[in-house]
């Protein structure tokens, strides 16, 4: 398989830049600046992204690479601080700018590999402080802005290419034709990363790998584990164990819908750990949010690791993890690793082959593209992101059975008005909430006195960041109506409009 190194200067563009370049059907992957050449060299790359990084390339404590990557013959392209790295590395000039650019600028460019199909004059993205004062010798400048009088240069005898803007971020308007160029006019890809020819290949891999050993897997009826028991199902058929525990704190029916959908579309054995009662002895009382969450987790794997110690067979031991959960980042030190979320570590009295993570190299828009293909239900591909604490961190106070049926009831409801009006489509998460408060109502000529609950909806892209959604009033009477007349013991509902900062998405 081709494949393009992207190196992590620290920039916080970085995984999108691999995302495009896979976008571009060539596969890419991330690995940060302190990556040894020799690793490099063993990799066959067809080319290298150089990133963006928030350091200037003059301060010796920044981070820099040995000039010899640019001598190996791989065709190399730098963005924003990588381009001025690629100058520095070069003995160019890299100095504050006397004006820095923020925002959409307009660039004229040359002829150039590159830009070809471009137009001479185009917005693109820029955000630097530091410029090319004066570029190395052999580089020829092929792009400028008013106050940049380097904004893109190259050596096209060495196949080194440089933009100080961001061609990977949408409003460069022809940023992704850019990094198109570098990648089949520049690297001479052909394009093989598509995703049935990874369905296949991973297919074959994962039953020579597994022979006719049994594996286990968690399934959490998140779009991660479930499209790694599809794939698992499709190379091994019933040698899969799916363990799915269902804690009672997932949405209305979802635990049947999960069970449906593995039962009846995929060859696996499935085993449902039913254990809400076993979950709310635990929680009992309990109303501080991060010991609920605490109980939750450890609760989680006690119950789920008793049900593997039951398998008596030793296999091997599967898991959803995806490509964002495995990166090593060049951000801030350099040295640390990012917190692996998705590796479980198995407790020492559990024999096992060796763990096996089909998705690893996946993003996540990768592997819902593969969940649809393997056919997997669209409600689950494209479900919404699911705190894995469930509706525990959706009920403030402590967690009763009660409380859990009325919030999955609005809930619902909920979800079903939007699904019916094709608004869903707009919003990234929303859900209903049960805060604990109760109020004064008047239903035909009583009064009542019950509980309040909240609808939060929020637009975003990367979750880091959230704007509360502008629902239409009429959508939102007509939840509001539904739940208080089909809810018994809600007669309330509020709409959350806070964005986050200073919210967050969930409350607890
Ligand atoms: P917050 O509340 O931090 O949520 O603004 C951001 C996103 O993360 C999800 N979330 C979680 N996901 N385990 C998860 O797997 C958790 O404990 C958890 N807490 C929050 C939340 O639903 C939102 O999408």
């Amino acid at each position: 398989m081709e494949k393009i190194l992207v190196l992590d200067f620290g920039g916080q563009y970085n995984q999108l830049i691999a995302r495009r370049v896979r976008d571009n059907n060539v596969y890419a992957e991330i690995l940060p600046y302190t990556t040894p050449i020799e690793v490099i060299k063993a990799n066959n790359y067809k080319g290298i992204i150089f990133t963006g990084g928030p350091n200037s390339v003059y301060d010796m404590k920044s981070p820099h690479y040995t000039k010899e990557i640019l001598e190996l013959g791989i065709p190399v392209l730098g963005i924003c601080y990588g381009c001025q790295l690629i100058a520095w590395m070069c003995d160019g000039v890299v100095k504050t700018a006397p004006v820095s650019e923020y925002g959409k600028i307009e660039v004229t460019v040359k002829d150039s590999l590159l830009f070809k199909g471009i137009p001479e004059k185009s917005v693109v993205w820029m955000s630097h402080t530091d410029y090319i004062a004066q570029p190395p010798e052999h580089f020829e400048v092929v792009g400028c802005s008013k106050d940049c009088p380097c904004a893109a240069m190259q050596y096209p005898e060495k196949e080194i290419y440089a933009v100080q803007f961001h061609p990977e971020v949408t409003h460069s308007e022809y940023g992704l034709k850019m990094l198109h160029n570098f990648l089949y006019l520049v690297c001479k890809c052909s394009g093989d990363w598509v995703m049935d020819n990874f369905i296949e290949k991973t297919v074959s891999e994962l039953r020579e790998k597994i022979g006719d050993k049994r594996v286990i897997l968690g399934l959490s009826g998140g779009v991660d584990s479930s499209v790694a028991a599809g794939l698992l199902s499709r190379a091994v058929g019933d040698q899969l164990t799916c363990v799915f525990v269902d804690q009672g704190l997932m949405r209305k029916d979802e635990g049947d819908f999960v069970e449906k959908t593995f039962t009846s579309l995929f060859d696996m054995k499935f085993i449902r750990v039913n254990c809400q009662e076993h979950f709310l002895k635990a929680l009992k009382g309990v109303t501080d949010p991060e010991e609920k969450r605490k109980i939750i987790g450890t609760e989680f794997y006690k119950v789920f690791w008793e049900e593997i110690r039951k398998q008596d067979e030793k296999g091997y031991f599967a898991q959803g993890t995806i490509y964002p959960d495995c990166i090593e980042s060049g951000k801030g030190n350099a040295d640390k690793i990012k917190t692996h979320h998705n590796k479980v570590k198995m407790p020492d009295d559990i024999e096992f082959l060796d763990i096996i993570e089909p998705l690893s190299s996946l993003f996540k828009d990768e592997v819902r593209r593969v969940g649809e293909k393997l056919g997997i239900p669209h409600e689950l591909v494209w479900r919404q992101p699911f705190p894995g604490p469930g509706l525990g961190v959706r009920i403030i106070g402590e967690i009763t059975a009660e409380k859990i049926e009325i919030l999955q009831q609005a809930d619902a409801i909920f979800r079903e008005e939007m699904a019916n009006s094709e608004y869903e489509s707009n919003l990234a998460q929303f859900f209903a909430v049960l805060p604990g408060v109760k109020s004064v109502g008047v239903m035909g000529d009583h009064r009542t006195y019950e509980q309040l609950v909240i609808l939060r909806a929020v637009t975003t892209d990367d979750f880091m960041t959230a704007d509360w959604a502008r629902i239409p009033y009429e959508l939102l009477a007509r939840v509001s109506n539904r739940i208080t007349n089909e809810v018994k013991g809600i007669n309330r509902v509020v709409y959350d409009i806070t964005s986050k900062p200073p919210a967050t998405v969930e409350y607890e």
